[in-house]
C-alpha cells in the first residue's frame, strides 16, 4: 500500500490568487514552493510555514508584520517580497521566485570557490545586507541556504528578519532554531543573545572563509561545541586551509569576524570590500599560518598592505608584508582590480 500522503498545498490556490505547482525545497520553518500569481500571471516563490508554528497564535500577526516591513525593503539583490497571507491557518510569504540555485547547492557541489567568485558573491551579499541595515533591519540568518543564485548570474539573499519571527516563536523555544545556523552565528548573539548589523558582518565574514575553503572555520559535535568556538576560539585565516587564498580576503575575513562588534568593519569598508582585488594579489607564499590582523587595525590596511612589520622580523602568525611592488600594484587597488574583477560563479 502507497503510504505516501500528498501534500495538500500541491494544485492548492491561496487567497484565490496563487496556484501551488510545485515544492521546491522544506527548510526548518517553512516550506518553499514555486506557484502562479494568476491574477498577474507570472510565477511565484510561496513560503508557507510549517504547521507547528500555527499553534503560537501571535506568530501569524508577527509574520505578517514583518513581512510588511521586508517588503518595503527594494534592492537587486535582496529577494523582493510581494504579498503575505495565510491558508488554512498557515501563513505565508509570497516572493520573487529565483530559479537557479542556493550558494549551499553550489559549495556543496564544488566544494570551495576561487577567490574572484569568491568576491563576486560576497559584494552583491554585503549590499543587500548595507540596503537592509540602512532602514534599521538586520537579516539575522546569513547562510550559504539563504544566498541564492538566479541562472542569469544574480546573487540575491533571501529571508531578511524572518530569523527573528522564528527565535520569538514558541514552536521554536524548544527546539532550538539556531541550531541550524550556528556555524555562522555571532559572538554576540550566543552570549548576550542581540544583534545588530555587525551580526550579520560576522556571518558574511564565516560565508566568505566558507567559500574560500569550502568549511565553515569552527565544527563541532553539538551545536554548543560551535557556539563555544564562535565566543572562544581564534578565528583561523583561510590561507590556513586552502593554498592560494589572497591575503586581502584573509584580512577581510578576520576583520568581518572579529570578536568584538565594534571593532568589524564599518559600512563604507565593507563597501570596498566588495570590490576587494582576487587575482593578482599575490597569494600568501610563506607557507606560514597566518594569525588575526593588529588588534583595531583597519580594514583598509588590506589594501594598504599595512598589517605587518619587516619581512624576517615579524612575529609567527603575523602577516608578511607585501614586497615592494606588490605593495604599489595593492596601494593602488584600482590596477589590482582591473586585472582582477569579481567574477559571477558558473552555474
Ligand atoms: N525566492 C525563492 N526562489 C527560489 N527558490 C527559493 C526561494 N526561496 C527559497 N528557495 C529555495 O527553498 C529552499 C528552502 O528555503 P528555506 O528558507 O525554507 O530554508 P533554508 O533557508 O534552506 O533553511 P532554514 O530552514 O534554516 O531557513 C532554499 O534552500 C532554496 O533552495
Ligand atoms: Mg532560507
Amino acid at each position: 500500500m502507497n503510504k505516501t500522503v500528498a501534500d495538500p498545498l500541491l494544485g492548492a490556490v491561496l487567497e484565490e490568487r496563487y496556484r501551488v505547482r510545485g515544492m521546491i525545497a522544506r527548510g526548518g520553518m517553512a516550506t518553499v514552493y514555486h506557484a502562479l500569481d494568476e491574477r498577474l500571471e507570472r510565477t511565484v516563490a510561496v513560503k508557507v510555514i510549517h504547521p507547528a508554528y500555527a499553534t503560537d497564535p501571535s506568530f501569524v500577526e508577527r509574520f505578517g508584520r514583518e513581512a510588511r516591513s521586508i517588503a518595503r525593503l527594494s534592492h537587486p539583490n535582496v529577494v523582493a517580497v510581494y504579498d503575505q497571507g495565510s491558508h488554512n491557518g498557515l501563513a505565508f510569504l509570497v516572493m520573487e521566485y529565483v530559479p537557479g540555485r542556493t550558494l549551499r547547492q553550489l559549495l556543496t557541489e564544488r566544494g570551495k570557490l576561487a577567490p574572484e567568485e569568491a568576491i563576486g558573491v560576497l559584494g552583491p551579499l554585503l549590499s543587500a545586507l548595507a540596503a537592509a541595515h540602512r532602514v534599521g533591519m538586520v537579516h539575522r540568518d546569513v547562510k550559504p541556504e539563504n544566498v541564492l543564485l538566479s541562472t542569469d548570474g544574480t546573487v540575491k539573499v533571501a529571508d531578511f528578519g524572518l530569523a527573528r519571527i522564528a527565535e520569538s516563536s514558541r514552536a521554536t523555544s524548544t527546539k532550538g532554531v539556531m541550531f541550524g545556523t550556528v556555524a555562522y552565528v555571532a559572538p554576540e548573539i550566543v552570549t548576550v543573545g542581540t544583534a545588530d548589523p555587525r551580526a550579520d558582518v560576522y556571518a558574511a565574514g564565516i560565508v566568505l572563509f566558507e567559500m574560500l575553503t569550502g568549511q565553515p572555520p569552527y565544527r563541532g559535535e553539538t551545536p554548543v561545541s560551535v557556539a563555544y568556538q564562535h565566543v572562544h576560539a581564534e578565528m583561523p585565516a583561510p590561507s590556513e586551509r586552502t593554498k592560494g587564498v589572497p591575503y586581502a580576503l584573509d584580512d577581510l575575513v578576520l576583520h568581518a569576524t572579529r570578536r568584538e562588534p565594534g571593532a568589524r568593519p564599518p559600512e563604507r569598508r565593507r563597501r570596498d570590500a566588495g570590490r576587494a582585488p582576487g587575482r593578482g594579489q599575490r597569494p600568501r607564499d610563506d607557507g606560514r599560518a597566518a594569525g588575526h590582523r593588529a588588534a583595531g587595525a583597519p580594514l583598509g590596511d588590506a589594501h594598504r598592505g599595512g598589517a605587518a612589520g619587516q619581512p624576517g622580523l615579524q612575529p609567527a602568525g603575523r602577516h608578511q608584508r607585501p614586497r615592494k611592488s606588490e605593495r604599489h600594484r595593492i596601494c593602488r587597488g584600482r590596477c589590482v582590480r582591473a586585472r582582477a574583477r569579481p567574477r559571477a560563479v558558473q552555474l
